[in-house]
């Protein structure tokens, strides 16, 4: 007798232990039973987080660029600051106004206010600035500037914003002069109503927030907001 008698046959299992290819089944590459492949299963699963992600990024932005669409506008409104005489064209006097009502101090700002002056406000003249009226908030970050009767200009004490006598910038980093309110006089009394922004030819436009320049590709870059107050007619 043979060695080679009593060894047992070696099976082939290897078709039993794998599932057969399913000649009949869509997928390539799919056994049978299987309804997904793991390459498909990874696919749609970067396909979903890429989605989320995406939803996650894209929905605020929407929200953020749409949302001021559906905000009220702002009420026109004109508030009394002196009499006419009070004002003259060769220095500014400051004044308080509020800003936003029902907020108490914290709503109410300073302005400075003089009459126009032909010599040196060579911008048009029309109703609406016969009387020139700034801010005192910086064009930069909105610290309050400070008017200096010697020099004849503003001084911002955050980071040396200076302006010349119109409010125009002329040193430091502010990015457009300092924005002005719309006057009108009532019965020899001088009001001050919506703000408004400028850039350097002192052109009007609505107004625009601290850090927002209005020159050249600026005015395109920060636009309109559509809740600000409408120029008054
Ligand atoms: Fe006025 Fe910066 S806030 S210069």
């Amino acid at each position: 007798m043979k060695a080679d008698d009593h060894t047992p046959p070696i099976e082939d299992q290897s078709s039993e232990k794998r599932p057969a290819l399913t000649a009949d089944h869509d997928m390539p590459g799919a056994y049978e039973g299987e309804t997904v492949t793991r390459r498909r299963l990874f696919t749609r699963g970067a396909l979903a987080t890429g989605g989320i992600a995406t939803a996650a990024i894209g929905l605020p932005s929407l929200g953020f660029a749409l949302g001021p669409a559906f905000e009220q506008q702002e009420p026109t409104r004109w508030q009394d600051v002196g009499a006419v005489g009070d004002f003259n064209p060769e220095t500014y006097l400051p004044a308080v106004i509020t800003l936003v009502p029902d907020a108490g101090e914290a709503g109410k700002t300073t302005i400075y206010v003089r009459r126009r002056n032909v010599l040196i406000d060579t911008e048009p003249g029309d109703r609406w600035n016969q009387y020139v009226v700034l801010t005192s908030r910086c064009s930069h970050v909105g610290c309050p500037v400070r008017f200096a009767e010697a020099s004849g200009s503003f001084i911002c004490p955050c980071h040396g914003g200076v302006y010349d006598f119109r409010g125009i910038r002329t040193g430091g980093p502010p990015p457009r002069p300092l924005d002005r309110f719309f006057t009108r006089v009532r019965g020899g009394r001088l009001e001050v109503g919506p703000r408004y922004s400028v850039n350097d030819h002192l052109q009007r436009f609505s107004p625009r927030d601290p850090s927002e320049p209005l020159d050249g590709l600026g005015q395109y870059i920060y636009p309109r907001r559509p809740t600000t107050t409408p120029r008054p007619r």
